[in-house]
């Protein structure tokens, strides 16, 4: 299957192209011969689907922009500043900068991370926690990719069927922080200079500050495969992707979005409602019958979601 796979994608881009670029030439012939184009070329179009498609996606989707912090990557101040507010934060940017270098005193300088190469298609799975996984099987399809990137409380203990039980990344903040095997990267979204400094702590000393909700003093987790997301990111998928709606992104939204950057093809596991409408976790009892999405701009990320699947940017499994 997994050859299947790399010998399929290929083709298709090609035929792709190739359609593309024959309505492209059609279109041109007709232009240069001076015949009148009617009106509704364009709405039937597939090529003008084509290029529609990948101007949204390329109005959003910026290459260059840097998911994670490295030791030589200095944050903008603009985006020290922006962030530093989602939380209500106090700290400077010399505290930050400071935070930052005990960080990388303790994990490593430069993000563990495969490039990408024309060899070999990096695919990856991003679970969310809905409980439209509940029932699904998707165990199986979910391990079968080379990245399982897993979120907060997601667990796969009793649910493996469903969910599977393979998990390469762990996304996390210290409020939803958890003990991860030795072969599961940790990968932060630091909402604060604390966040920094408790996964400094935490994989050391300990962490005896506090924050909004208890949080753990220790976790295991190995040192050599931690990741620590860039204020700088957040504030890209803030600005590019939302165009500023909500105060600031869901972690499942900024994950698929960070998938989008790390891997060649990504699927999606775990988003949105169940078929009744109900949004929950799988490994919650359904309580509330009523969408909670907090500070999170949700049904926004969810048509965004939609389209990135409608354009074949990601494969989108809802479970139902
Ligand atoms: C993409 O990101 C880079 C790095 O942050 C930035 O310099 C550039 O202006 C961005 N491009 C667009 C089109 O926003
Ligand atoms: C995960 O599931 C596969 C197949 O079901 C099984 O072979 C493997 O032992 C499991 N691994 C763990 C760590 O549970
Ligand atoms: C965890 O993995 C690291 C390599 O990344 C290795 O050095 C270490 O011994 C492993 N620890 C355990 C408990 O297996």
């Amino acid at each position: 299957m997994d050859h299947l796979k790399q010998k399929m994608k290929p083709t298709v881009k090609v035929l792709l192209l190739v359609s593309c670029l024959t309505v492209f030439l059609v279109f041109m012939s007709g232009y240069l011969k001076d015949t009148p184009l009617s009106l509704d070329v364009g709405s039937g179009s597939p090529c003008q689907q084509c290029l529609s498609d990948d101007q949204w996606f390329a109005a959003r989707f910026n290459k260059s922009v840097e998911p994670f912090l490295s030791a030589e990557h200095t944050l903008p101040k603009d985006a020290f500043n922006w962030w530093k507010r989602l939380q209500g934060e106090r700290g400077s940017y010399s505290a930050y900068s400071k935070t930052v270098e005990g960080l990388f005193e303790i994990v490593p300088p430069k993000p563990d991370l495969v490039e990408p190469s024309s060899y070999r298609c990096r695919t990856c799975a991003v679970v969310g926690n809905s409980g439209n996984l509940k029932g699904s099987r998707y165990g199986p399809l979910i391990d079968f990719q080379d990245v399982v990137i897993r979120m907060n409380t997601g667990r796969t203990k009793g649910y493996e069927a469903d969910v599977g039980n393979k998990t390469t990344h762990h996304i996390m903040y210290p409020e939803s922080g958890m003990d991860l095997e030795n072969n599961t990267h940790l990968v932060l979204f630091p909402f604060k200079i604390q966040d920094l400094l408790w996964v400094t702590k935490a994989l050391t000393t300990g962490f005896t500050g506090t924050s909004y909700m208890p949080v753990k003093s220790k976790i295991k987790a190995n040192k050599q495969l931690v990741m620590v997301i860039s204020p700088a990111f957040i504030k890209y998928v803030h600005e590019t992707w939302l165009q500023k709606k909500g105060r600031y992104p869901s972690t499942g939204f900024m994950a698929l979005v960070m998938a989008l950057h790390i891997c060649d093809e990504v699927d999606v596991f775990g988003f949105g409602a169940d078929r009744r409408g109900n949004w929950y976790h799988y490994f919650e009892r359904l309580r509330s019958q009523k969408l909670r999405t907090g500070n999170h701009p949700g049904i926004h990320e969810y048509e965004i979601l939609l389209q990135l699947h409608r354009q074949r940017k990601i494969t989108y499994f809802r479970g139902w």
